[in-house]
C-alpha cells in the first residue's frame, strides 16, 4: 500500500520530533560532604556523587528525565522536588513529602520519572521539612530551541544567589521553635552566596550580550541584585517569556528566577561589580559582623582591578508586577490553622478513598486542603497580616498575578477593585507585601495534588501551606503509584491508603489525625497570621486562616467562627 505524501511528510514530522526528545538519567547517591562557600566556616553539606556545589542540569524542552536517587546521608530521610515543573499526568513524582509521597529513609531509593514540557529557568532541592538550606538545592535549565530571543544572545550564564548558614538545620529548626525564641524570630543568615561562593569572577567580552538565568535558592532572604554600568533587559521570569522589560535593578525573592539579557560595553579598560544584596527587612536583627551583599565582577580585563561596588542609599529594584508575559494570556474571568504533615501523604488518600476523595474532611482539619473541580478558574485573595514580606509558591502550576496591594493595604477588598491587567503577569512565586495582600488566578487543568506555601523555609516548616486537591476523581482515573514509592513509605512505616488519618473503612473519620504543635509556653506569641480566600467562577470554596510558627490549634470558638465565615459566604460569588 503506497503511503500518500501528507501521511509520508506527518510520519518524517513525527520522527523529527521523537528524535529531539532524549531520556536524560541521573544517578544520584545523595550524601553528606564538606564546603566553605563563604570562606569563613567549613560545615557538613549534602552533595550528591560527593560532589558540592550541585550540578547544574541543562535538559532540553521535551526530554523525559529519570532521577535513580539513593540516600546515603545515613542519618536523615530525603526527598526531590523540581521547582516550577507542572509535572502534568506525574503527581507522584513532584517531590514534597507528605503531600505526594513519602519521605525516602537513609539507605532507600527512590526512583522520579517525568518529561518536561515547559522551557526556562528553575531549579531542585529537597522538600523533606526544613532540609535544602543544608546545600541539597541547585539550578535547572531548560533549553528551549524554540526560545523566542535566540539570536539575541551570544552565551548563557547561569547564575544564583543564596543566604547561608554556618549551622545544620536540625539544630536551628529546634531553637527556632522553641521557648526560648518567643517571638518567633527567624535564624539571620551568616552570608550572602553568589553561585555558591563568593568574589565570582565572570569573563565578558566586549559587545557581546549574554543571556543571565538567576535563581535565588536560598532559604529565607530575598535579594535585590544589581550589575553597575549595565542594564538588564528581562526576558523571563519563572519560566514565562515575557515582553522585554528594561531595568537597572531586580529584587529576587527565595525561589524566584529572571532570565535576562546584558549587553557588555564596546570596550572597557575596567571591570564591573555585579552584586547581590539580602533583604535585611526579614531580619529581626542585623549583627554587626553580618556583610549581608556578595560581591562578583564582570571582568573585561583580567589585569585590572576589582574595584568595590558603590554604596547606595536607597533600592529601587523593578516592580514585578508590570510585566507582561509575551503569550499575551489574557485575564482568566471567571480558620486559624497550620499546616501539619497527614499521617497518609494526601496523593495518597485521594487515590484510595474512592467517591469520598471529592469530600475535603478526607484530607483532615490541618492540611488546609481544598478540593478545586476539574478546569475551574480558582482565585486566590491572601491577606498577609504579618509584618512581613512572604513569597508564595504554587506546585502545577504558574498563576496570573491580578493584584497586589502596597505596604499597609489591608485586606483586599474586592468592592473597590475594578482595575486588573488586561495581561497579567504569570509566575510560580510571588511576593506578598507586609500587612497587604495578593489576589492570584489559575485554571485547575492538572489533576493533582499541588502544595501552595511560603518558600522562607523557616515558614514552610512551621506550617504556612495550604493543600490544592485538583480533581480527585480524575486522578484516580490518570494516575498510579510506582512500585518503589511505596516501598519507601513501608521501609518508614508510613500507611498509604486511607484518609489523612490512615482510616480506610470509615474515611469521615479523622480521629488519630496528626495535630499541629501544642500551645507553646506562656508568653510565646504566634508570629503571624495569613488568610486565604479562596474563589471560583462557579462557587465559593471558604477560607483558611494560617497562623503559623507557635501556632496553636484551632480552639472550638475559632473553629465555630470560621465555620459560620464559610456558611455566610458560602452563596454563588461570580
Ligand atoms: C571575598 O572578598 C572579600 C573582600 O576581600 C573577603 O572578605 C571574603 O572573605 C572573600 N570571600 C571568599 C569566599 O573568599
Ligand atoms: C555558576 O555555576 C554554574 C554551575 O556550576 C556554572 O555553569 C556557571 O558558569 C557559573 N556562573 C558564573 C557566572 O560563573
Ligand atoms: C548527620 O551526619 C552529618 C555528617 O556526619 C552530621 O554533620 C550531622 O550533624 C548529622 N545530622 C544528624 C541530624 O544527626
Ligand atoms: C518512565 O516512564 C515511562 C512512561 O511511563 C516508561 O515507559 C519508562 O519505562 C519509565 N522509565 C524508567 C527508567 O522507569
Ligand atoms: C544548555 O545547553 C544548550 C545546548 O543544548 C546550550 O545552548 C545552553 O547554553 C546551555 N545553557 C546553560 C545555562 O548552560
Ligand atoms: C551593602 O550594600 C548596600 C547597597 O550599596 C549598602 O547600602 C550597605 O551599606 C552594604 N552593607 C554592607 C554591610 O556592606
Ligand atoms: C505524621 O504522621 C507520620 C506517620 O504517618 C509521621 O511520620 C509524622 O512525623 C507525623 N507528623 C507530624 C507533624 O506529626
Ligand atoms: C478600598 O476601599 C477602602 C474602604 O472603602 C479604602 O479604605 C481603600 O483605600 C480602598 N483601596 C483602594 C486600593 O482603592
Ligand atoms: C495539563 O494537560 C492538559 C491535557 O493535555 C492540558 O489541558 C492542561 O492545560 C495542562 N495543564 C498544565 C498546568 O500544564
Ligand atoms: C464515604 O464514606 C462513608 C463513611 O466511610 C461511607 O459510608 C460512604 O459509603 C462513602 N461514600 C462513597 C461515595 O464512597
Amino acid at each position: 500500500m503506497a503511503l500518500s505524501l501528507s501521511n509520508f511528510l506527518y510520519a518524517i514530522a513525527l520522527l523529527t520530533t521523537l528524535a529531539s526528545a532524549n531520556t536524560v538519567t541521573y544517578d544520584w547517591d545523595i550524601g553528606w560532604t564538606r564546603a566553605n562557600p563563604d570562606g569563613l566556616a567549613e560545615r557538613p553539606v549534602m552533595g550528591i556523587n560527593g560532589q558540592w556545589p550541585l550540578p547544574l542540569l541543562n535538559v532540553t524542552k521535551g526530554d523525559r528525565i529519570i532521577v535513580n536517587l539513593n540516600n546515603k546521608l545515613g542519618n536523615q530521610s530525603t526527598s526531590m522536588h523540581f521547582h516550577g515543573m507542572f509535572q502534568n499526568g506525574t503527581n507522584e513524582m513532584d517531590g514534597p513529602v507528605g503531600v505526594t509521597q513519602c519521605d525516602v529513609p537513609p539507605g532507600s531509593s527512590f526512583k522520579l520519572n517525568f518529561t518536561i514540557d515547559q522551557p526556562g529557568t528553575y531549579w531542585y532541592h529537597s522538600h523533606t521539612r526544613g532540609q535544602y538550606p543544608d546545600g541539597l538545592r541547585g539550578q535547572l535549565v531548560i533549553h528551549d530551541p524554540e526560545n523566542p530571543y535566540r539570536g539575541q544572545f551570544d552565551a548563557e550564564v547561569p547564575l544564583t544567589l543564596s543566604d547561608w548558614y554556618h549551622d545544620e538545620m536540625p539544630g536551628l529548626l529546634s531553637s527556632f521553635v522553641s521557648y526560648k525564641n518567643p517571638t518567633g524570630a527567624e535564624p539571620v543568615p551568616n552570608s550572602a552566596l553568589m553561585n555558591d561562593t563568593q568574589n565570582l569572577t565572570l569573563p565578558v567580552e566586549p559587545g557581546r550580550t549574554y543571556f543571565f538565568r538567576l535563581t535565588n535558592i536560598g532559604a529565607f532572604a530575598g535579594q535585590y541584585f544589581w550589575i553597575e554600568g549595565h542594564t538588564m533587559k528581562i526576558i523571563e521570569v519563572d519560566g514565562v517569556y515575557t515582553e522585554p522589560a528594561e531595568a537597572s535593578m531586580i529584587y529576587v525573592t527565595a525561589a524566584q528566577r529572571y532570565g535576562f539579557l546584558v549587553t557588555m560595553k564596546d570596550y572597557s579598560a575596567t571591570n564591573f561589580a555585579m552584586m547581590g544584596s539580602m533583604d535585611t527587612d526579614l531580619f529581626d536583627v542585623v549583627p554587626s559582623t553580618l556583610n549581608y551583599n556578595v560581591t562578583g565582577w564582570l571582568m573585561y580585563d583580567d589585569a585590572a582591578p576589582q574595584p568595590a561596588a558603590a554604596i547606595l542609599d536607597e533600592f529601587e529594584p523593578l516592580d514585578d508586577f508590570s510585566l507582561v508575559p509575551q503569550d499575551g494570556m489574557e485575564f482568566a474571568f471567571f480558620n486559624d490553622i497550620t499546616y501539619t504533615t497527614p499521617v497518609v501523604p494526601t496523593l495518597y488518600s485521594a487515590l484510595t478513598t474512592g467517591a469520598n476523595a471529592s469530600d475535603v474532611t478526607v484530607y483532615g482539619d490541618y492540611t488546609n486542603a481544598y478540593v478545586l473541580e476539574k478546569d475551574q478558574i480558582v482565585e486566590i485573595i491572601l491577606n498577609n497580616d504579618d509584618g512581613g514580606k512572604h513569597p508564595f509558591h504554587l506546585h502545577g502550576h504558574n498563576f496570573q498575578a491580578v493584584y497586589r496591594g502596597p505596604d499597609n493595604d489591608g485586606h483586599y477588598n474586592p468592592a473597590n477593585m475594578t482595575d486588573f491587567p488586561a495581561i497579567p503577569m504569570r509566575r510560580d512565586t510571588l511576593m506578598v507585601r507586609p500587612s497587604a495582600n495578593f489576589v492570584i488566578r489559575f485554571k485547575a487543568d492538572n489533576p493533582g495534588i499541588w502544595f501552595f506555601h511560603c518558600h522562607i523555609d523557616w515558614h514552610l516548616a512551621t506550617g504556612l501551606a495550604a493543600t490544592m486537591i485538583e480533581a480527585p476523581l480524575e486522578m484516580q482515573k490518570t494516575l498510579s503509584i510506582p512500585d518503589d514509592h511505596l516501598a519507601v513509605c513501608a521501609q518508614g512505616g508510613v500507611p498509604v491508603a486511607g484518609n489523612a488519618a490512615g482510616k480506610t473503612i470509615d474515611v469521615l473519620d479523622l480521629k488519630g489525625q496528626n495535630r499541629s504543635v501544642k500551645p507553646l509556653p506562656a508568653g510565646f506569641t504566634a508570629k503571624g497570621i495569613v488568610a486565604l480566600v479562596f474563589s471560583c467562577a462557579s462557587a465559593f470554596l471558604g477560607m483558611a486562616v494560617i497562623a503559623w510558627y507557635g501556632a496553636m490549634p484551632l480552639s472550638s470558638k475559632e473553629l465555630a467562627a470560621a465555620k459560620r465565615f464559610v456558611a455566610k459566604h458560602g452563596g454563588v460569588r461570580e
